[in-house]
């Protein structure tokens, strides 16, 4: 007698969607993994390959992908690569990236109540470990990859102030305008973090009741207000960084003309 094999419909068999008008799910998928491809090649290049051109300065500007800036004569790559481990882990551990690249990259699954595709990586898989194996598991340090984003934060905030004063005085140029919105956008992006709200009050069961609960509540109702927009904050913010890497290297190299890069005749 032939038993034929029931599976329950759930998270890992999801039924296949059939709701009407809906067949433009693969849409999201497609244009975050684009989205993430572009960022990645033109990420890599600026970080590895370009730190000789020096074009990573131009006046008072520096590039958030190489701030702080930390150069040893010890150290034989490019020195961006001291530094972007620390945005990379944050983001790469994130949990709003996370479901990105896991639909996009993965389709696993692509998107809500779709079947993981015949052939998918989850179909390579004899049983789910969810993120208890290598190198998932390192996706749990995204608390510590907070605390270091933080501290860069604080940085890019510098040089953004720095980028406002220019050979002895006050200097608002098109570059200063654009770091200043890159780097609030990095904090609105870093300051609606999950897990910086479970820090601040996410573990708290009763405020009045612990240490400075006032304040900390006060703190956790700011961090849920713009917590929802995470996501939103995640893109608009990752292009912006990508974005002003690339103006300061354009003004740097003279394209627009400006005596403030490293091109000749500065
Ligand atoms: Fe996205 Fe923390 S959850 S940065």
């Amino acid at each position: 007698m032939t038993v034929e094999r029931l599976e329950a419909p759930g998270v890992r068999n999801p039924p296949p969607r059939t709701m009407p008008g809906r067949g433009d799910w693969w849409v999201q998928p497609v244009a975050i993994a684009v989205g993430f491809t572009l960022f990645i090649i033109y990420s890599t290049i600026s970080v590895v390959f370009l730190d000789s051109s020096h074009e990573w300065q131009a006046g008072p500007y520096l590039s958030p992908f190489y701030s702080p800036l930390l150069r040893f004569g010890w150290w034989p790559l490019s020195s961006a690569i001291l530094v972007a481990w620390v945005p990379l882990g944050f983001r790469a551990t994130c949990y709003y990236y996370r479901k990105a690249y896991y639909r996009s990259f993965f389709w696993d699954p692509p998107a809500c109540a779709i079947r993981e595709p015949p052939g998918g990586i989850a179909h390579l898989r004899t049983r789910y470990t969810g993120e208890r194996r290598l190198p998932w598991i390192l996706n749990n340090f995204h608390r510590f990859f907070l605390y270091l984003a933080l501290i860069v934060l604080a940085i890019l905030w510098f040089d953004t102030i720095s980028a406002f004063y220019w050979k002895g005085g006050l200097y608002v140029g098109l570059g200063s305008i654009f770091m200043l919105l890159n780097v609030i956008l990095l904090t609105g992006y870093t300051f609606s973090c999950h897990a910086l709200r479970h820090l601040v009050g996410g573990s708290v069961d009763c405020f009045s009741c612990s240490f400075a609960g006032h304040q900390r509540h006060a703190v956790w109702r700011a961090v849920s207000r713009i917590n929802p927009y995470h996501g939103t904050f995640a893109w608009f913010s990752l292009v912006s960084v990508a974005a002003v890497d690339l103006y300061i290297r354009l003004v740097a190299g003279g394209v627009f003309g400006h005596c403030i890069g490293t091109h000749l005749g500065c």
